[in-house]
C-alpha cells in the first residue's frame, strides 16, 4: 500500500501548470508575509522547502538572498527554473533532505508542512538545516477551513461526491492542530525559539472559470475529488460549484474570504 506522501505526490505528477495557474496565485498571496517574518536579507542562504513554481525562491532571490529550493515533483522543478534562474534548484522531499546539516540562514516552506504524511519529522528535519541562530518561517490552511476552502467542500457534499482514499486527511496520531497555536507548538516541538503565528486573512479575488479550472484538472485535494467521480457527479458539481460561488460574484469575480496560519521562529545559538 502505498505511504501518505506517495500519494500526495503523485497528485502533484504532470499538474505543475494547472497549480502555478490557479491555487499557486493563491499560495504565492503569502509570499511576502513568509519572507518578512522570516526576515531575509541580502547575502542570506535560503531554503525554500516544497518550491512548487518557485515563488517564494524568486522573491526571496530579488532581496539578495542565495536560494537553494528543493520539490520531489519533476514539473514543479522544471517552473521553479524558469521563476528563479539563479536558484540551485534540486529534487527533494521532506522528511529526508539530501542537505547538509547547520547549512542556510534561512528556511520558507509556504503551504507545504500542511501536507506531509509526518508533519513533525518534516519540521525538524527543517530545523536541522537551519545555522545557529537561523530563521524559518512557514505557512498552513487553518482549520476550521477558511470560507474559500469550505466552498469546495460543500460543492462535493451537495454533489453527492464520494471521498476517494487518496483525499483522506491524515490519520489524528500523526497530524497537528492547524490552528496558530497548534502550529507554533510544531516548530517549538521541532526545537525552534521566540515563535510566534498568526492567522492571516485575506480575500482571494479569481475569476470563477480559471477557479473551477484547478480541480478540473486535478489540483489539491477537491480535484483528486472531482477526478475520482462518475461524469454524472462531476456534472452535479460544477452545477453545484455554479451555485455555490455566486454570493461571492463581484463584477464578474470571486472574492473568496480566506485564511493562513503563518508561523515563524529561530533555531538557538
Ligand atoms: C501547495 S504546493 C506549494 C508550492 C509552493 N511552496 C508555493 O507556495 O506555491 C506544495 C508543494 O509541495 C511539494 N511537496 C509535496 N510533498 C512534499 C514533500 N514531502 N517534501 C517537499 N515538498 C513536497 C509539491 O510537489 C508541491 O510543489
Amino acid at each position: 500500500m502505498p505511504t501518505f506522501d506517495q500519494v500526495k505526490q503523485a497528485a502533484w505528477a504532470g499538474r505543475a501548470d494547472a497549480y502555478a495557474e490557479t491555487f499557486g496565485r493563491l499560495c504565492g498571496r503569502m509570499v511576502p508575509a513568509l519572507l518578512d517574518a522570516a526576515e531575509v536579507r541580502a547575502g542570506d542562504e535560503l531554503l525554500d522547502a516544497g518550491t512548487g513554481p518557485g515563488a517564494v525562491a524568486a522573491a526571496a532571490i530579488t532581496r539578495g538572498a542565495r536560494v537553494t529550493a528543493v520539490d520531489p515533483d519533476e514539473g514543479m522543478r522544471r517552473l521553479a527554473r524558469l521563476a528563479a534562474p539563479r536558484a540551485d534548484v534540486r529534487e527533494g522531499a521532506l522528511p529526508d533532505l539530501d542537505l547538509a546539516d547547520a547549512s542556510f540562514d534561512v528556511v520558507g516552506a509556504n503551504f507545504v508542512l500542511n501536507l506531509v504524511g509526518d508533519p513533525r519529522a518534516a519540521t525538524r528535519e527543517l530545523v536541522r538545516v537551519l545555522r545557529p541562530g537561523g530563521r524559518l518561517a512557514a505557512t498552513v490552511w487553518p482549520r476550521p477551513m477558511s470560507e474559500l476552502h469550505r466552498l469546495w467542500e460543500d460543492v462535493a457534499d451537495a454533489a453527492g461526491a464520494e471521498r476517494p482514499a487518496s483525499a483522506a486527511p491524515l490519520e489524528p496520531a500523526m497530524d497537528f492542530v492547524r490552528s496558530p497555536d497548534g502550529f507554533a507548538g510544531l516548530l517549538e516541538d521541532a526545537g525552534l525559539t521566540d515563535v510566534h503565528a498568526e492567522r492571516v486573512g485575506f480575500v482571494h479575488r479569481v475569476d470563477p472559470e480559471s477557479w473551477w479550472s484547478g480541480p478540473a484538472r486535478g489540483v489539491a485535494t477537491i480535484g483528486a475529488v472531482l477526478l475520482a467521480q462518475t461524469p454524472e457527479v462531476q456534472g452535479r458539481m460544477r452545477e453545484q460549484f455554479d451555485r455555490l460561488s455566486r454570493p461571492y460574484l463581484v463584477d464578474g469575480m470571486l472574492h473568496l474570504p480566506t485564511a493562513a496560519v503563518l508561523a515563524h521562529g529561530r533555531r538557538s545559538q
